[in-house]
């Protein structure tokens, strides 16, 4: 599909005009980074599995009634999706402690949470995304309480199903980031899931030996980043048993 013009260009993905008003183009590159773009690298194929987990999480998540602004995947490393004005908001939903909360609270990496967490980052590369507070959101004018009571409840919904999903196929959903739009449809503002649903934004933990199958082996300098997001798509049932290779073998599409 001919793409438009490019109207941003973040450091995984970049977006493109898509063919319809209202409509764009959502590219998934190789580049990963890590620490606000201090720690990069090009890892062969992960746009390539980011773009169909996401794909499977994005279509699941839409039949369980979850608005979304997700439309369909074009091709390995593309896919269309509705425009929304992203709300400037990094929402983290932990399980178990590990990563920035550990750090923050002193927690060991793998201690269960009394309940699941929510938290919120402002979306700011420059301020390398800082947490903040409700009262903040609001202050700032963010996002209205609505939108906060909105978001805080498609987030608890999206914890509940991708934990159910994930453990089904013998993985541990430690923690996850989402982001939000909103959907302008007429006289209506609707508040969707945008962004990607990925092993770039989950932490993954196999359930029997605790392997890492997320970007913590990226961060981590673990190796076998791309091996583990295949091993995520495989048992999800996005790539067939023994394959990848299949995925692989499109990189060189751009
Ligand atoms: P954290 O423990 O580093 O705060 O990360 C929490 C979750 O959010 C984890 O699943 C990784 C994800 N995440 C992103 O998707 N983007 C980011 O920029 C960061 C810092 C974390
Ligand atoms: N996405 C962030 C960065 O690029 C950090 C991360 O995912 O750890 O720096």
């Amino acid at each position: 599909m001919a793409k438009g013009r490019k109207i941003y260009e973040g450091k995984a993905k970049i977006l493109y005009e898509g063919p319809e008003p209202g409509t764009l183009i959502q590219y998934f590159k190789d580049d990963a980074t890590a620490f606000n773009n201090e720690k990069r690298a090009v890892l062969d194929g992960k746009g390539v599995l980011n773009n169909r987990i996401s794909e499977f999480i994005m279509l699941q998540l839409g039949g369980i009634g979850l608005p979304t602004h997700f439309i369909r995947r074009l091709n390995m490393r593309e896919q269309l999706i509705k425009e929304v004005e992203i709300i400037p908001l990094e929402v983290i939903c932990r399980n178990v402690a590990a990563g920035s909360l550990s750090k923050r609270l002193g927690l060991e990496e793998g201690a269960a949470l009394p309940r699941s967490i929510i938290e919120f980052c402002y979306k700011n590369d420059e301020l390398g995304d800082p947490l903040v507070s409700e009262e903040h959101i609001t202050a700032f004018n963010w996002a209205s309480t609505q939108e906060i009571d909105d978001i805080i409840a498609l987030t608890l919904r999206v914890n509940d199903f991708l934990t159910g999903l994930f453990s089904g196929v013998g993985i541990k959903l430690i923690d996850f980031k989402v982001e939000y739009g909103r959907l302008y449809e007429g006289e209506t503002v609707r508040t969707v899931l945008a962004d990607e649903i990925s092993p770039d934004s989950c932490r993954l933990w196999d359930a029997s030996s605790g392997e890492k199958l997320d970007k913590d082996r990226f961060r981590r300098d673990l190796g076998g980043v791309t091996e583990a997001y295949s091993e995520v798509a495989r048992r999800l049932g996005i790539i067939k048993e023994g394959g990848g290779a299949e995925i692989l073998a499109f990189n060189g599409e751009k």
